[in-house]
């Protein structure tokens, strides 16, 4: 195969030709904007699988990037690669938002964090009196710069609207925040609360045309929260990345490069919570994904 035209810290990028790409979900795992040496079995085919539900039940809500994931559909030679089925994503290339479209229906995380500073996430200013995990009066847009390396920095609607233009700025808050309420009322009658998530748009380049592009709805994109259980006025279990971010703290690690290997216990359980993630969001156990895409 190929080199990739470019690899991000999950995803090896190939081009596919006529304005295509084949977006490639490896098994790698970052935290805290870092990559793990130490990959986590069938975690790509987990962020493919989620992100497939996710495009598909937005569609009416905005366009999306994805041609075809079954692996038949791709042009040569992905055609012919068996590591492909059901971690790869045919899709038309996009001019990016240079911008991560955050909304978040909740205060966690770096949200908690700044709103205990000033009552305000990224600029937003929030009601007195939240507790961590509290669910917010409404969902708020807090978008990032999209960083080449390191972290992304969180944007103050003003920042934001000078980096994208005030009518684009207009127009992905409004997408984002629908997009995140079809997502999240579609998770809460499964049982999960989405705590938050990010969003990446582009312009098609084929047709112009704004389009939700990237990962959707994933465990690394998001915070999912079991919504049994669920109790603010503390950090919630999830099945996301925050066991990995909890194992890597209890070591010690700076978060700063090189990051330590993960032991076998945390890969397994990580493995089985990525899975189980799928399982939870879209009712289908993930190894009848794994047949239905070839993998298995
Ligand atoms: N349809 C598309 N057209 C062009 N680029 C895309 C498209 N969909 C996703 N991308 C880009 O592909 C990359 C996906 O790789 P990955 O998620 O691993 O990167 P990352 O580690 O998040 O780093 P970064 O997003 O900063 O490059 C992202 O840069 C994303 O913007
Ligand atoms: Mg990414």
């Amino acid at each position: 195969m190929a080199a990739p035209v470019a690899r991000g810290k999950v995803r090896d990028i190939f081009d596919a030709g006529e304005g295509r790409l084949l977006l490639v979900a490896t098994d790698r795992i970052s935290a805290f904007d870092v990559v793990l040496p130490t990959p986590i079995p069938d975690k790509g085919r987990v962020l493919t699988a989620c992100s497939l539900h996710w495009f598909d039940r937005v569609a009416d809500v905005i366009p999306n990037h994805v041609v075809t994931a079954d692996i038949g559909g791709f042009p040569a030679p992905f055609d012919a690669d068996p590591d492909l089925a059901g971690r790869a994503m045919l899709v038309a290339a996009a001019r990016v938002i240079p911008m991560e479209c955050v909304v978040r229906g909740y205060l966690a995380g770096s949200g908690w964090v700044q709103y205990r500073e000033g009552a305000a996430v990224c600029g937003v200013p929030l009601p007195p009196g939240l507790m961590e995990s509290a669910r917010l009066p409404e969902p708020i847009f807090t978008p990032t710069t999209k960083a080449t390396a390191g972290h992304d920095l969180p944007l103050s609607p003003d920042e934001a609207r000078d980096l994208v233009g005030v009518g684009l700025y207009e127009r992905l808050r409004e997408v984002a925040i629908d997009v995140y309420e079809q997502i999240a009322a579609d998770a809460l009658a499964s049982g999960v609360i989405l705590a938050d998530t990010k969003f990446e748009f582009g312009f098609e380049l084929a047709t112009g045309e704004l389009t939700l592009i990237d990962e959707v709805g994933t465990p690394d994109s998001s915070r999912f929260w079991p919504a049994d259980g669920y109790a603010p006025g503390r950090p919630q279990p999830s099945f996301d990345k925050q066991f990995v971010r909890d194992h890597l703290d209890a070591t010690g690690w700076d978060r700063e490069p090189p990051p330590p290997a993960l032991p076998d216990d945390v890969v397994a359980a990580t493995a089985a919570r990525y899975r189980e993630a799928y399982e939870r969001v879209s009712g289908e156990p993930f190894e009848a994904y794994l047949r239905r895409s070839g993998a298995a």
